[in-house]
């Protein structure tokens, strides 16, 4: 085999194993919405491949047959085989039709009320999170980059975008959904097995746009709940010198201007909210793992990781810098 064919073949069966199964496959649903998707995909692929198969087979022996006089009557039988293959094609189009218009009424039937509301706040490149509760507001939960949801319960979505057109994408749950300026776009997932999944801003917005990830984790309702309980204390105090330093080094530079660290005074929201920092497996909108040296990093020069993003480089000398990560790791 020749080696572009080789390689277009490889890299064609590549795209197909990673579209039918892993944290971030289309084809291997963990939500209604996802499976509802991937079921049209396959009725589309087996019958699409079908007609491709089908119309090779006729060219094939149509090339390979040789040439025959029409015979008596031959005209009138090519016209009914005309006929019914053209019969033919405009029901199959007419199948695909349906089950697509199907889908689309199915992935917009909402199921009944759901218990609870997510506001998904896009910007330029990372996505706030927030768990509203009209009735009881101390039960509202602000996070960065992750949607935490229990399995089998419908979760409302509700999209915003400060700044430009961006897209929430979560290939195993959902079909991608924009997050327009100026106006709310909500629908309502659910997830029907627990996991953590990959999403991904899927509009292009800006030259982050690649970095723009976030992880979706479904949780059995009892650790759901438990997450719930946790994320709505406020941090706690500090309990070693170090940590003492660290808080210290955080609300004297410029870092409160942009995050809140709910129980200090910080209180900014340009920023990802910390609270809950050293709960995340992942920082600077899931694309580097939450560790202190990757963490020491982005506080240090963010613009080396992440070009263009919105945090300043923060000149800070090394013991302030160490006690700073010790006060962050202590935010669980
Ligand atoms: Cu946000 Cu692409």
């Amino acid at each position: 085999m020749k080696a572009p064919r080789r390689w277009f073949l490889a890299a064609g069966g590549a795209l197909l194993s990673a579209a039918c199964s892993g944290d971030q496959a289309p084809l291997d649903p963990a939500g209604r919405d996802a499976s509802l998707i991937a079921s049209l995909w396959w009725i589309f692929f087996w019958i699409t491949a079908a007609v491709y198969l089908t119309v090779m087979l006729f060219v094939a022996v149509a090339a390979f047959r040789r040439r025959r006089e029409v015979r008596e009557g031959g005209e009138r039988r090519l016209g009914i085989a005309v006929g019914g293959a053209t019969l033919l094609t405009v029901a199959i189009l007419f199948v695909l039709l349906v089950s697509s218009i199907t889908t689309g009424r199915a992935l917009g039937a909402l199921d009944h009320a759901p218990r609870l509301r997510i506001e998904v706040t896009a910007q330029q490149w990372w996505w706030n999170i927030e768990y509203k509760d009209e009735e009881e507001p101390w039960k509202e939960i602000t996070t960065a980059n992750e949607i935490v949801v229990p399995v089998g319960q419908p979760v409302e979505l509700v999209l915003r975008s400060r700044d430009v057109i961006h897209s929430l994408w979560v290939p195993n749950i959902h079909g991608k959904r924009d997050l327009i300026p100026g106006r709310a776009n909500s629908f309502v997932i659910r997830a029907d097995r627990a996991g953590r999944f990959d999403g991904q801003c899927a509009e292009f917005c800006g030259a982050q746009h690649a970095r723009m990830r976030l992880e979706f984790i479904a949780l059995t309702p009892a650790e759901f709940a438990s997450w719930e309980a946790s994320q709505r204390l406020e941090a706690p105090p500090p309990r070693t010198p170090a940590e003492q330093r660290g808080q210290e080094v955080f609300l004297g530079a410029s870092c409160p201007l942009c995050h809140t660290v709910r129980g200090t005074p910080a209180r900014g929201t340009n920023g990802p909210d910390l609270t809950h920092l050293a709960s995340r497996r992942m920082i600077a909108a899931n694309s580097i793992p939450n560790t202190r040296g990757h963490l020491a990093g982005w506080i240090l020069d963010s613009q080396a990781i992440k070009p263009g993003n919105h945090m300043p480089p923060n000149a800070l000398a090394g013991e302030d810098v160490q006690a700073l990560l010790a006060w962050l790791g202590s935010l669980k």
